[in-house]
């Protein structure tokens, strides 16, 4: 039975529509809202209501650019949490609405099994059982996957996630928002040995990222005495001794999860997986550990409906719908 859905991201602030047609994803339109960049990180209501403009074009241009008319839509796909409640709202109440005009079955998707099911819209696929590091602005998680529909949690943060972690640290050396990026491009131009910063000594698989943005910060007060524009000649190596201690705490963990569960397959996910230094030092790890690894296309890391597609269709394969009265979880488990 041939498959076509129509899925929708709108969790934090990209506007995200694609479609997917037998588990081909034929496109994967995203709307960016660049109306956060002056507050220095998002606005939630600012959020909704630039959700709430984008999305009708942004369907529409996946509809259009798919070269699918509705009629031949057989369900319909949203993000179902976690996020931010208003602008799940917008996407969820769209996607509603399109399920029940075409008498459709409606598809809700959790972003963070969509974010990891990622790695299934193009080959090589992971093979299960399969770990999955998955960083974002929100999340930090080590994901046991063990086929599409069933993920374990084996560890996550206790407080920040790392992308906030990139974020705030990049806020503080007055780098414009979303600061990871900025951040991984200047710590390409330095020596990660410059500075040290502690890591943290969470036990077992948890994360905790908000001692290294209070070491840092810190850090630069005491500089700034010394040398008051000691960040401004120094930020190549700042940034790259971050960047540095961020990803070994990241690392740390993957590695102590491989060895307990004794899986070699071994994948990222998520925003910060675009982050060349992790990238980077997952691929030294593979040779060390013997590791086949899986790092999704950098379009693909970010928030974007093509994930959310992929998710639904396991989901649609294995008949699993839901009713027109759900609601959005902004706090939403595996
Ligand atoms: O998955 P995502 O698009 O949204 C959430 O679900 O949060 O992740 C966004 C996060 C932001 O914190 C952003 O700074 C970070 O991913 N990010 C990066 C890089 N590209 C995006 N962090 C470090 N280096 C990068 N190259
Ligand atoms: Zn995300």
């Amino acid at each position: 039975m041939s498959c076509t859905i129509l899925a929708i991201e709108s969790s934090c602030d990209e506007t995200s529509a694609a479609v997917i047609s037998d588990g081909k994803i034929l496109n994967n339109i995203v709307a960016t809202q660049s109306v956060h960049e002056k507050y220095g990180g998002v606005v939630p209501e600012l959020a909704s209501r630039a959700h709430q403009q984008h999305l009708i074009p942004v369907v529409a241009e996946a509809l259009r650019t798919s070269g699918v008319s509705k009629k031949d839509l057989t369900a319909v796909a949203f993000t179902r949490g976690p996020g931010l409640m208003g602008a799940l709202l917008v996407g969820g109440s769209f996607a509603k609405a399109f399920a029940y005009a075409l008498n459709i079955p409606l598809i809700e998707v959790n972003h963070m099994e969509a974010h990891v099911l990622a790695h299934f819209i193009e080959k090589p696929y992971p093979e299960f059982p399969f770990i999955c590091l998955t960083v974002s602005g929100g999340h930090t998680q080590l994901v046991l996957v063990k086929n599409h529909l069933n993920m374990e949690v084996l560890g996550e943060t206790s407080d920040d996630a790392v992308g906030e972690a990139f974020d705030k640290i990049a806020k503080i050396l007055g780098l414009p928002y979303p600061g990871g990026p900025h951040l991984d491009r200047l710590a390409g131009k330095g020596n990660p040995k410059a500075y040290s910063f502690p890591l943290s000594d969470m036990k077992g698989l948890a994360f905790s990222f908000s001692g290294i943005k209070t070491a840092v910060l810190y850090f630069l007060k005491e500089n700034i005495k010394q040398e008051p524009d000691f960040i401004a000649t120094h930020l190549e190596d700042i940034c790259a001794s971050v960047q540095f201690t961020l990803v070994k705490m990241l690392m740390q963990k993957l590695v102590k999860a491989s060895r307990e569960h004794q899986i070699l397959e071994v994948a990222i996910a998520g925003g910060v997986s675009a982050n060349s230094g992790l990238r980077n030092t997952l691929k030294e790890a593979a040779l060390e550990n013997d590791w086949q690894i899986y790092l999704p296309k950098l379009e693909y890391c970010t928030d974007n409906a093509a994930m959310v597609a992929m998710a639904a269709h396991y989901k649609y394969r294995a008949g699993i719908f839901c009713d027109l009265d759900i609601s959005p979880l902004a706090k939403m488990k595996i």
